[in-house]
């Protein structure tokens, strides 16, 4: 069976949907490019020296590891030269990346997440690439472009996608017109068309959530997933599965696939920060993804496409998947 391949895919979007421009199509290609040689270099393990430490602390105050490191410079010098870019952001790079000048620039925004799931690299468990794609404010033409310009709620994306580098690479992506999954073919080194508007079922029995931190959750929270664990004794009349693969980007793959809720809630441990997870290049893409399948995504309460951000690198509560599971959630909040 002859199957479409991604350049095909995005050909067929520019003419259908008027929804691509030339110069995002080509940033896409470029960035899945990039992705298929993360891939590459993640296979090879310890045969290729990427694992373990890099030894530098980034700005989230984690230990970076090589793979963090390497990825993060591949997406810089596969993106800086195209004339597509205006600037990049990253999880691994203090401040923005602004197109040097030996270049040519254009309207297009990079953020993204070069590694997520860093703690499985070295135990081979699966990983991912998160990016996201905004447009320069109007008023950022003819001048160099500043952190500020990234601070846009994630309703304005153009575009957001990931990588998923688990037993197939994959690639699963959004222009905004659905979500699309390609799968890495590996002799041909094409992403080929294998999941046409992916969707997430409106009812789900499998969460994720990191359970070691139950004690620091708000007592709404607790409430949630105490009457999941209690199945058909509790309130909710039918039994859950739990699924924790310490990647955003495996456990929102799943998500995708057989629908399900996934939580990094507010907790105690540290209560001026919002939560964990990084609003600009990883709940906004996922959640921008989420919703084009027909799921939801907050923080418990907010949509988190509608947040408008204060900093690059600002944390965020995520609850993110089947719909009624958050709008259960956000009912339990409120009535906190
Ligand atoms: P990253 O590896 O990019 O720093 O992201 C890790 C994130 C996310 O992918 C995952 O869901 C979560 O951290 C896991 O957190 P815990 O280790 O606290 O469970
Ligand atoms: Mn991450
Ligand atoms: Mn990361
Ligand atoms: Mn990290």
């Amino acid at each position: 069976m002859k199957r479409v391949t991604l350049t095909q895919f995005l050909i067929e979007q520019q003419r259908k949907e008027q929804a691509l421009p030339a110069q995002l199509r080509l940033l896409l290609e470029i960035v899945a490019r990039a992705c298929k040689a993360i891939s590459f270099t993640v296979g090879k393990g310890e045969l290729g020296d990427v694992l373990g430490s890099h030894g530098s602390e980034n700005i989230q105050g984690e230990v970076q590891k090589k793979l963090d490191v390497i990825a993060n410079d591949l997406l810089v010098e596969a993106n800086e030269w195209g004339g597509h870019l205006g600037a990049l952001a990253s999880e691994e790079m203090d401040t923005i990346h602004v197109i040097p000048n030996r270049y040519p620039k254009g309207e297009y925004l990079l953020l993204y997440d070069p590694i997520d799931g860093s703690s499985n690299i070295d135990v081979n468990l699966t990983v991912g690439t998160i990016f996201s794609v905004l447009v320069a404010p109007e008023d950022a033409s003819g001048r160099e472009i500043g952190e500020a310009d990234f601070l846009q709620p994630g309703s304005r994306q153009v575009a957001a996608g990931y990588a998923v580098y688990g037993p197939q690479t994959m690639l699963v992506l959004s222009v905004g017109t659905g979500v699309f999954g390609f799968t890495l073919d590996r002799e041909m080194g094409a992403w080929l068309l294998t999941h046409q508007n992916m969707s997430i079922p409106a009812v789900s029995s499998e969460f994720a959530i990191n359970m070691s931190n139950s004690r620091h959750w708000a007592p709404p929270m607790r409430r949630y997933i105490e009457e999941c664990i209690s199945g058909t004794e509790g309130p909710r009349g039918k039994d859950f599965n739990m699924r924790w693969t310490a990647s955003m980007v495996a456990d929102v793959h799943r998500i995708l696939q057989r629908g399900g809720i996934f939580l990094y809630p507010w907790d105690a441990r540290e209560p001026n920060r919002a939560g964990k997870l990084r609003l600009m290049y990883e709940a906004n893409p996922m959640g921008f993804l989420i919703e084009q399948a027909g799921g939801a995504a907050t923080d418990g309460q907010r949509r988190i496409l509608d947040i408008q951000p204060s900093a690059l690198h600002e944390r965020v509560g995520v609850v993110m998947g089947s719909r009624d599971e958050v709008d259960l959630i956000a009912t339990y909040l409120k009535t906190s």
